[in-house]
């Protein structure tokens, strides 16, 4: 299991700065940032509730009883978080919020639209005499761009889970149902090094693959059926995400002819990658070459999602006109996955993860793409005990 790399400490001060100048712009003159994801990227801290309260000059993360030991010796031993006022909330975050606040007295308090509950902003608002704005994916916006420490992480993890995808493909055999073929990509997951699956593994086979995120059932995998396998791993709490879909045989072609299809729109949507093109336009790549072959309305989501903390985040990669269509830039990480749907025929999903580089993208997990799983069946053969699966 490879050990967590020495990373060099995470550039917490630029984070931060890059924070406040979104802050200055938008008129803002603190944040309440309470979204995990985005206080482990600010703060350095990963318990499951605590809060931070950013100004222009101070920062403020607040804790209960329980995360208040470990979040002052993290401070105490980076010399990023060292600016970090780490404080005890006695009774409840929101009034440890509210003491912080009133050192500063900032007039505009931004919050996390996105995450905060309407409960939580009216015990704020009822502690808090300031006017509260609503601000919209400030920290996402920075988390976006990835720095170096992160797509190093990422790169290693990418790795691992194309290593695990062999042992997961090599575990679709005829006579295994859905559930037991889960068990074995998670345990191929924990085998690889991740510290936990990314979101709920999927394994769709026969009529189940045309559901695109079907949930492992009883259905015993039988041949003749194609099966998609999506899955992730969260290493050094950086998520990536693979599908792949194969048959057993005998392979029909009704559905080769989806797969080749999905296929080529996997492919046409990777080769478009690069700085200075709108998400979007990946996004078309892909549903352009699935309507050329009369599957645009097979297709039922989006093309992909920015990984990072998260599994799904920001750039969000779909049809152009969305407010959230955002031009790609190098550091951006995403996958890409188009699919096509058909009830009573079935379902395929190819799923990839790219960095966009200076001049194009660097596809970070590297697994064959191949209907009749080659992948699989070279894991098959190696050594884990049990019969070809007999395609
Ligand atoms: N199943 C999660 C995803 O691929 O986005
Ligand atoms: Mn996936
Ligand atoms: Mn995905």
């Amino acid at each position: 299991m490879p050990d967590a790399p020495a990373r060099s400490e995470p550039p917490y001060r630029a984070r931060l700065d890059a924070v406040r100048d979104t802050l200055a712009g938008l008129g803002v003159d603190a944040l309440i940032v309470t979204h995990p994801p985005n206080l482990r990227y600010l703060g350095g801290f990963d318990g499951s509730l605590g809060a931070l309260l950013v100004t222009s000059s101070e920062c403020s993360l607040i804790v209960d009883g329980r995360y208040i030991t470990i979040a002052k010796e993290r401070a105490a031993a980076s010399e990023g978080l060292r600016h970090l006022r780490v404080e005890l909330a006695p009774r409840s975050i929101e009034e440890g919020i509210a003491s912080e606040w009133a050192r500063t007295k900032a007039a505009a308090v931004g919050v996390e639209g996105a995450v905060m509950t309407l409960d939580r902003f009216t015990r704020l608002q009822s502690l808090i005499p300031a006017r509260f704005v609503t601000t919209e994916r400030v920290v996402e916006a920075a988390r976006m761009i990835k720095d170096h420490g992160e797509i190093e992480v990422m790169r290693q993890a990418a790795r691992m889970l194309s290593a695990a995808a062999l042992e997961a493909l090599a575990a679709v055999r005829p006579g295994r149902s859905e559930t037991e073929v889960a068990l074995e990509v998670e345990l191929a997951l924990r085998r690889a090094g991740f510290s936990k699956p990314a979101f709920d593994t999927i394994v769709a086979s026969g009529p189940h693959s045309a559901l695109p995120h079907a949930r492992p059932g009883t259905r015993v995998l039988t041949a003749g059926d194609g099966v998609v396998l999506d899955f992730g791993g969260v290493y050094d709490g950086y998520c990536v995400d693979l599908t792949r879909t194969v048959q057993l045989g005998p392979a029909s072609g009704s559905f080769r002819r989806i797969f080749d299809a999905v296929r080529e729109a996997h492919a046409a949507a990777i080769a478009v990658v690069r700085p200075g093109i709108a998400a979007s336009a990946v996004d078309t790549a892909a549903r352009d070459t699935l309507a050329a072959r009369g599957l645009a309305e097979a297709f039922v989501h989006g093309t992909g999602h920015g990984l990072g903390l998260e599994v799904h985040e920001e750039p969000r990669v779909t049809r152009p006109g969305t407010a959230r269509d955002e031009i790609l830039r190098p550091g951006m990480i995403f996958t890409v996955e188009p699919g096509a749907y058909l009830p009573g025929v079935g379902g395929v999903r190819i799923e990839d993860d790219v960095l966009v580089t200076a001049s194009g993208c660097e596809v970070l997990t590297s697994v064959p793409i191949d209907l009749e799983g080659d992948g699989a069946a070279s894991g098959r053969h190696r050594g884990l005990g049990e019969e070809p699966a007999g395609d």
